[in-house]
């Protein structure tokens, strides 16, 4: 079996709405295992490098001040599949358009506070988790 890493981020608004224990109890209930995990404060320009793809978006800097009001709580996810399964378990961008059930569909209030952030390719997914965590942060599960 070929087990895949994703990045997850539990972003300010999800930790201001204490629902950190229900987003991890929903990857845990799934068969996804948590390899790495922290709280965080980002710094702008942390936000900003994270977020770079995006830097020419128009919500580019209300993006990355948003993502810097709050702390965040940053976890590398692992299983069969972990990126697809993630975005499936978040839900869509936009919480107007997320499925029932899923995590954006609870607790997103906004398109821009949508709770959690998810990895979308294994390209990304090595960046992202390469941003916040080195290797000894890192446990086979
Ligand atoms: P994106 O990578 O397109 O979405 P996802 O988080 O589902 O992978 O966008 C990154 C974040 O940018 C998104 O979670 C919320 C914010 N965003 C906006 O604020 N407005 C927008 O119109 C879009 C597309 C995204």
């Amino acid at each position: 079996m070929y087990v895949e890493r994703t990045l997850s981020i539990i972003k300010p608004d999800g930790v201001e709405k204490n629902v950190i224990g229900e987003v991890i109890k929903r990857f845990e209930t799934n068969g996804i295992k948590i390899a790495a995990m922290k709280m965080i404060h980002l710094s702008k320009s942390q936000a900003q490098g994270f977020y770079a793809v995006h830097k020419e978006r128009p919500f580019f800097d209300s993006l990355t001040d948003f993502m810097t009001s709050g702390p965040i709580v940053v976890m590398v996810l692992e299983g069969e599949d972990v990126i697809a399964k993630n975005r499936k378990l978040m839900g869509a961008t936009n919480f107007k358009e997320a499925e029932e059930g899923t995590i954006r569909k609870a607790y997103a209030t906004d398109i821009e506070k949508n709770v959690v952030h998810g990895s979308d390719a294994p390209e990304t997914a090595a960046f992202e988790i390469g941003y916040f965590f080195n290797a000894l942060e890192l446990h086979a599960r």
